[in-house]
């Protein structure tokens, strides 16, 4: 008999006080045991009480994540347009919905198979965005600023698309193309081993074996039939810096796109301000001025607006 295959799911993207369509599990050892079956509601004290039992993830069949998927689309629309929600709590909806994609698509690489949601997620992020200067800030102090692939890659979309913005794109097209290339720049690093990646002093060997990890992140979006050439070279040029001194092609600064241009500010940016297994993070204004002291790394315009944009954030 064909083993049953389950998914995890994140216990807040459950819709409260509906009777889903699909029995809910937890994983316990090795064995997936049954905690409600389908049409019992779920409710907020439910998963509060899961939450005080340190129960972080509920999981699903495999052959419900259709139905799973579609209920998600639905609620995340809903919650855009809603007049009973504030806007503070529509911030903590999008984020908790963003980061079931978020995580999918950064630790298995496979895009295509969530390619519709991770699509509406990040176009309702857009939308989010785009409706007060306020929005930012709201979904950055959603994120978690510890050592993590997938806030990480969230981290970076969200910059990415914020500063694009400031920087005059108000296409909701060209704001999602830069929300995708910031979420899945790193993608590539599932192909380096894990030991490498945590290793620490790297012979140079090692060293250009980690460099080639953007080169890998566009290996894999071709992978996925992302054709945009936008999107691609933003993933790929997330380590290039304007002097010449970045990696893997060490390109100078006029041969760069303009979202790789932005995506090594969002990315260098959260990387600093992240605790990593080696280094403590830094401040958000000790961040910004290390990163003007090593201006020559990145295009000066659009530093000096990332720095005003983050700027509002330190003294928040
Ligand atoms: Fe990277």
């Amino acid at each position: 008999m064909e083993k049953t295959q389950y998914i995890p799911i994140i216990i807040e993207s459950l819709i409260f006080g509906k009777n889903s369509d699909y029995s809910l599990y937890i994983k316990s050892g090795e064995n997936y045991i049954l905690y409600r079956s389908k049409a019992l509601i779920f409710s907020q004290s439910d998963a509060l009480r899961l939450k005080n039992n340190g129960v972080d993830n509920l999981y699903i069949k495999m052959e419900d994540k259709e139905k799973y998927d579609d209920d998600v689309l639905e609620h995340i629309e809903t919650i855009i347009k809603s007049n009973d929600i504030n806007f503070e709590e529509k911030a903590v909806k999008i984020y908790i919905y963003s980061k079931v994609y978020a995580e999918y698509v950064v630790t298995t690489g496979n895009l295509k198979d969530n390619q519709e949601n991770v699509k509406k997620t990040i176009e309702t992020t857009v939308e989010y965005l785009l409706m007060s200067e306020l929005a930012f800030m709201n979904l950055l102090n959603l994120s978690s600023y510890d050592y993590n692939e997938v806030g990480h890659g969230m981290n970076v979309g969200i910059y990415s698309m914020a500063l694009a913005n400031r920087l005059g794109f108000s296409n909701k097209i060209s704001l999602y193309e830069i929300g995708l290339s910031g979420l899945t720049h790193d993608v590539g690093k599932l192909k380096i081993p894990k030991e490498l990646l945590l290793k620490n002093p790297l012979s140079q060997s090692e060293v250009y074996e980690i460099q080639k990890h953007p080169i890998y992140s566009k290996e894999i979006l071709i992978t996925n039939d992302v054709d945009n050439d936008n999107i691609i070279n933003g993933v790929l040029e997330h380590h290039e810096a304007s002097n010449g001194s970045g990696y893997p092609f060490g390109k100078m600064e006029e041969n760069i796109s303009t979202y790789g241009k932005i995506l090594i500010i969002a990315n260098r940016f959260d990387s600093l301000t992240r605790n990593r297994p080696y280094r403590i993070k830094l401040s958000v204004p000790d961040a910004l001025n290390l990163m003007e002291q090593n201006s020559e790394l990145y295009n000066a315009a659009f530093l000096k607006e990332f720095i005003l944009l983050m700027s509002k954030k330190a003294v928040l």
